[in-house]
């Protein structure tokens, strides 16, 4: 209520800036337990999130509010893409609001303040519960990129309740190529060498933009190699109709027009994996409706970014009230029956 009211204000700002003052303002709310679990409660590689509602990559980038980010009502918190060595990202501007499609363009090129400063923050939160994922990049000019994954594992791996190798980042030229077959193999070989035996689980993010042989082949290595589970998906290159001003800026779309291509390709590595790897699905939820669906096409976790510069801070209980009252609804005991019951 209060955000609708609050709104029309922030969108008068450029959105980089209503972005960091969204951080401070977090910073600065009094800090919440995580929510409790009941009926929402879904255990993914051996981790028992309260409830299946993420908050997605790239809003919390530097870990700066994690906390703040489960206190409002998130089952489990993605913080980064954060890469080894500080980084400046694009351009300026380089993050637009769709308004009119509830969508965003972004091409902010994995700026970040490095995993040396990320690491003091995680390491001061570390006592405290909750369930805070690291997502990890490589760096624009690294000479070689494997390796940037394979020292952000060693790095971040002790503080991680898991790793998301993010390879699907549109902005950072050539990164996609990592989802290559021969290439994916290679990077995974890389990563579970240096989290060793006993690391956290280690998720793979891909893009939406994949041709059936690719994900074919993306299935196949991440059931081979040990992954413990697929986020799906990432920005999209593609453009379907768009209305905004907007429409024309280079980067990955998110939000609203994104939904239907993430759900086809969550879909897509349902059947690809025969569901013998748990999927998380992201790109364009906005409502409980819109995370029942994903679940029921075979999402076991789901997360949102964009929603939130629509939806504001009321967003996450907002859905997980909703999601409460489907399941109840469809007569299920616990929200794990309805995953992939489509
Ligand atoms: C992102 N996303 C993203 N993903 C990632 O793995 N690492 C990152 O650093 C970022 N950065 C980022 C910045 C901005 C401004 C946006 C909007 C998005 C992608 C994000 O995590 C998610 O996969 C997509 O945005 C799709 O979900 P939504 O936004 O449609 O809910």
């Amino acid at each position: 209520m209060l955000y609708s009211l609050l709104r029309p204000a922030i969108f008068t700002l450029d959105s980089e800036r209503a972005h960091r003052l969204t951080i401070a303002a977090l910073r600065a709310s009094p800090s919440k337990s995580p929510p409790p679990s009941g009926a929402l409660a879904v255990s993914v590689a051996g981790l028992d999130f309260p409830n299946p509602l993420g908050l997605a990559a790239g809003f919390d980038k530097d870990a700066e509010v994690p906390d703040a980010v489960l206190g409002l009502g998130f089952g489990f918190a993605e913080v980064g893409s954060i890469t080894p060595l500080p980084q400046a990202g694009n351009p300026k501007p380089r993050l637009f609001r769709l308004v009119e499609d509830k969508a965003v363009i972004n091409r902010m090129g994995f700026n970040n303040g490095g995993a040396a400063a990320t690491l003091d923050r995680l390491q001061a939160r570390a006592a405290r519960k909750g369930i805070v994922g690291i997502n990890i990049g490589a760096n624009k000019d690294a000479a070689d990129r494997i390796a940037d994954y394979a020292t952000m594992t060693r790095v971040m791996a002790p503080l991680a309740s898991y790793l998301a190798v993010n390879i699907s980042s549109p902005n950072t030229p050539g990164l996609r190529a990592l989802q290559d077959e021969s290439a994916l193999t290679d990077l995974l070989d890389a990563v579970f060498e240096a989290r060793g035996e006993k690391g956290p689980p280690v998720f793979l993010k891909v893009a939406p933009d994949l041709e059936p042989a690719d994900i074919d082949a993306i299935a196949r290595i991440a059931l081979d190699s040990g992954l413990a589970a697929l986020i799906v998906s990432n920005t999209t290159i593609s453009r379907p109709k768009l209305r905004s001003h907007h429409a024309g800026e280079a980067g990955g779309l998110s939000g609203a027009p994104l939904r239907d291509l993430a759900t086809q390709r969550l879909r897509d590595f349902r059947k690809a994996t025969g569901g013998a790897i748990p999927l998380i699905g992201v790109g364009g939820i906005a409502s409980a409706e819109d995370a029942w669906e994903r679940i029921k096409a075979g999402a076991s976790l789901v997360q949102l970014y964009s929603a939130m510069v629509y939806g504001g801070p009321g967003l996450p209980r907002q859905i997980t009230t909703g999601l409460e009252r489907l399941v109840k609804r469809e007569g299920y005991q616990s929200i794990a029956e309805a995953i992939g019951s489509e």
